[in-house]
């Protein structure tokens, strides 16, 4: 005898129910989205990190739905950059140099079966396994916005141990924790993205900032391009583009 409902990819449906649009509420009632976010915390902090947990998938989700709006993407594609951000990290719980592509796979195996649209899921991917991809290449806006949304997010609030030993000897908590204010804003008229921050020269320097954010700088300029836009870095008022 067929069970009264099959388990599609995680999402329970009903024999004959229509397939489920993607939606950010849809991702974050699922429970297997939240073990992975909740493991992944767990995890990262056992090994020391800043906060890849539900304060961060929060702030870049929001952060992803907001600049997707402001630079006119359409409704669908806001949606699917809040979704791609809020799972983007959830993948770091197998480990960690893998983690876009294990957060990728993981999307997948929940939603593809159950929704509507492989081609929203697909889309996702691409944006999740993006953010931390060494040969960048995009191919569509969600990526980009999702990247500049979770770079920007260095801040006081992501150090999770704040005992000044470990702030004085781990040059991300450093820098982090010397980070007081971000904001990432768009200027449509001189097509530009900046992203401004407020660091407590106290703590660290901007060159120490650098030192670990090159990366992190190289990959928002891409996006930005991809955009149309420019990427200007603002540190303490000073400008740099
Ligand atoms: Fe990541
Ligand atoms: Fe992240």
């Amino acid at each position: 005898m067929e069970p009264a409902y099959v388990r599609y990819g995680g999402l329970r449906r009903g024999k004959g129910d229509k397939f489920m649009k993607l939606t950010l509420d849809l991702v974050k009632k699922n429970s297997a989205i939240n073990v992975f976010i909740k493991q992944t915390e767990k995890y990262l902090d056992a090994l020391g990190y800043t906060d890849h947990g539900f304060r961060h998938v929060n702030i870049v989700s929001d952060r992803a739905r907001s600049l997707a709006k402001q630079i006119g993407l359409s409704a669908k594609e806001q949606e699917l950059a809040a979704i791609a951000a809020y799972c983007h990290d959830m993948g770091n719980f197998l480990g960690r140099s893998q983690h876009h592509y294990q957060g990728a796979v993981l999307f997948s195996q929940i939603f593809m079966d159950g929704c509507d649209s492989p081609e929203d899921i697909s889309v996702v991917m691409q944006a999740i396994v993006s953010h931390d991809k060494d040969e960048l290449k995009l191919v569509n806006k969600v990526s980009a916005i999702l990247i500049l949304a979770d770079k920007s997010d260095v801040h006081r609030t992501r150090v999770k141990n704040k005992s000044l030993d470990k702030i004085k000897n781990d040059i991300h908590d450093r820098v982090n924790y010397s980070v007081t204010q971000n904001d990432l804003e768009l200027n449509r008229a001189k097509k530009e993205i900046s992203l401004r921050l407020k660091i407590d020269t106290k703590i660290t320097n901007p060159v120490e900032y650098f030192e670990i954010f090159i990366g992190r700088m190289t990959f928002c300029r891409q996006a930005a391009q991809y955009l149309g836009y420019k990427f200007v870095l603002i540190i303490n008022n000073f400008k740099l583009s």
